[in-house]
């Protein structure tokens, strides 16, 4: 057997570093010996990359072997993560820390303009030929949810995918949207004469939420989905740094461990890149991979008219967008042309664009035009790219992200930081590499329709300027049957105006609680087509449609109405349905006898009485 000394002369000639750099690191060179061959390449690049730090405080061989190993097992997930290693994670992070050290601007030299794109109006005809040919479209295309993210805005301890979307069925975002995605691809493949397709379902989780994701779907029978057709991707934290140089830092809680904080949904690119499924889509057939958040209630809504866009206008990239009031806290999709020659069509943060349009010709900034909103379009960071063009691109990059990187400096001197930082990128960066023949444009949409997300806490969201969306439980939930009601408004039905209230001190529209499975309609035309004659429902109503064929012609609804219907049985309904119905109780966010996911939303709902058709 090799002595330690044997060995540690060995492992010194593997690093390929003067003996007199490795004694500056004496407490390494010790422990030496215990590390594999694979381990001493990381010691290597550690070293390289200048830091030495890490290995200060390491005691005499002997003295937590175990955890001087696990260093390196976290170290090597650290580096086979990150495109390109950690030695260029620590190279960009020192250029990037640079720049921001330099203050220096990312948009300079881009002079901002408003791109071209499709602004929809609901229920017209363009809306329903866009929706046809999105429902038609569907079966090639696969959908990835990012989950991955902790939500500490809105500070609920479960995970976000598992809250009640609305609370009259209980059904939650998960739920939801599979159940979506199941109907688009029945509805999808009945179009295509009785086709199998599956479509694919993707989820990035992290280390904070891919355990409890997994038990929601088994739990849950996937929710009727074939476990087969989800697939798993956890998504890795990156490691922290200490100051200007990119050394990483050492966590406060575990020497033997660098600390590590979030890299943002932007790894989503290169994560589906590296587990191959994009190459099994393309090869299946597929053409477009549409990317959603964790908490919009209402993203289905849009997405067979926004599917049928990009199809329509063959967009590589279709960032689906929402008309955006000036200084409102949504990012801009703007054109940015630089005078080089090179141009993109991306999204600008709600902070960065007055000063960019400011400093470039547009002397008030952000502004509202005639329409009374921005010409750029509020981005919701829903996006729709066309799978080809998407590996071709992902093949150059391996799906690396633009990064940014957002020190809080102790001081004006920007030499040392209040706490660690690290690099975070975003998914909707990706269309910063692609070459100006890139189809990228957008989808616009009304708000009602397209995006609620639940991302606020109740305390915060009561501190919401009046007049900006709360973006909490409450308004996440209101907005669903907001929209179910404009809907059947829009095709015929009398729904009765709202009634405004206050819960957990936000003021909102309380429409009748209209819910339907996504199996009874997903487009418009569906809606149509299922509702006839003379129609009203009144504000405290309740109507809950689960079954596929459910007909509703001359139905006055004042009270609660549940119509279930087993598989494709046809069930008609109409006449006068009256009952004391479900009412909305006030509870406060603050009272902990009330469940965590009820009281957030600051209402609950007392089921006195309803009627039930089969
Ligand atoms: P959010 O803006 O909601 O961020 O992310 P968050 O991290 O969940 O919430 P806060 O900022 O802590 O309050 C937008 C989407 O991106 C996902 C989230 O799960 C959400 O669907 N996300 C975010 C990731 O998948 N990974 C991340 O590292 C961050």
């Amino acid at each position: 057997m090799a002595s330690s000394v044997d060995s540690t002369a060995l492992k010194l000639s593997q690093l390929g570093i003067n003996a007199d750099f490795a004694s500056s690191v004496p407490n390494l060179k010790k422990n030496l010996h215990l590390l594999s061959a694979e381990q001493v390449d990381l010691v290597k690049i550690l070293l390289e990359m200048g830091q030495t730090h890490l290995f200060e405080h390491w005691p005499e061989p002997g003295v937590d072997d175990n955890e001087k190993k696990a260093f390196f097992d976290q170290v090597a997930r650290l580096n086979s993560s990150y495109p390109g290693g950690l030695a260029s994670y620590i190279q960009t992070a020192r250029g990037l820390l640079a720049d921001s050290k330099a203050g220096k601007n990312p948009f300079d030299g881009f002079i901002p303009s408003v791109p071209t794109g499709e602004v929809l109006t609901f229920g017209d005809d363009s809306f329903i030929s866009f929706e046809e040919r999105g429902v038609k479209e569907v079966r090639k295309a696969a959908f990835v949810l990012v989950a991955g993210g902790l939500g500490e805005r809105l500070g609920y301890n479960g995970i976000k995918v598992a809250l009640p979307a609305e609370t009259t069925t209980g059904t939650c975002f998960l739920q939801s949207y599979i159940e979506y995605v199941l109907a688009l691809q029945e509805a999808s493949n009945k179009l295509a004469g009785g086709s199998q397709a599956e479509i694919p379902f993707v989820i990035m989780t992290s280390d904070d939420t891919h355990t409890r994701t997994l038990e929601l779907l088994e739990s849950n029978s996937y929710f009727g989905m074939k476990p087969t057709q989800v697939k798993l991707l956890k998504q890795e934290k990156v490691a922290c740094l200490d100051d200007n140089d990119a050394r990483l830092a050492v966590d406060p809680h575990n020497k033997y461990r660098i600390q590590t904080k979030p890299h943002g949904h932007g790894d989503v690119h290169a994560l589906l890149y590296s587990s191959g499924l994009l190459k099994n889509w393309l090869d299946a057939g597929l053409r477009w991979v549409l990317f959603f958040q964790d908490t919009n209630g209402l993203l289905f809504k849009a997405i067979p008219a926004s599917l049928g866009v990009s199809a329509t206008r063959d967009y590589h990239v279709n960032s689906l967008a929402v008309p955006r009031k000036a200084k409102e806290a949504i990012g801009g999709i703007t054109r940015l042309t630089h005078a080089d020659g090179r141009s993109m069509v991306i999204n600008v943060e709600y902070n960065q664009l007055d000063p960019l349009l400011r400093a470039t010709g547009f002397p008030d900034g952000d502004v509202n035009n005639e329409t009374g909103f921005s010409p750029f379009p509020g981005n919701i960071n829903q996006l729709i790219l066309e799978l080809g063009p998407y590996i071709d691109e992902l093949s150059k990059t391996g799906g690396a992200i633009k990064e940014f990187v957002n020190p809080k400096y102790k001081d004006a001197s920007k030499t040392s930081f209040k706490s660690s930082t690290r690099l975070e990128c975003m998914m909707q960066d990706y269309p910063k590499t692609l070459p100006p023949s890139a189809r990228v444009g957008f989808t616009v949409m009304d708000t009602w329709l397209a995006y609620a997300p639940v991302k606020n806490n109740p305390e915060d969201a009561a501190k919401v300027p009046k007049g900006n969306p709360y973006h909490s439980a409450t308004s996440g939930e209101m907005a669903i049957y907001r929209a179910n009601s404009l809907v059947l408004r829009k095709a015929g039905v009398q729904v009765a105006d709202p009634v405004k209230q206050a819960f957990n001190a936000q003021e909102v529209e309380v429409w009748p609680r209209i819910t339907w499975k996504p199996k009874w309609a997903l487009t418009f035309s569906d809606i149509k087509s299922k509702v006839s004659g003379k129609c009203s429902i009144s504000q405290r109503s309740t109507m809950v449609i689960k079954g596929r064929n459910v007909y509703l012609q001359d139905l006055s609804l004042d009270g609660t109405l549940i119509v279930n219907a087993v598989e494709d049985a046809e069930v008609k309904v109409s006449g006068s349905v009256q009952n004391k119905g479900w009412a909305l109780e006030p509870v406060d966010y603050k009272d902990t006898s009330v469940p965590e996911e009820i009281r957030i939303r600051g209402f609950r709902i007392n089921k006195i009485e309803q009627e039930e058709r089969n």
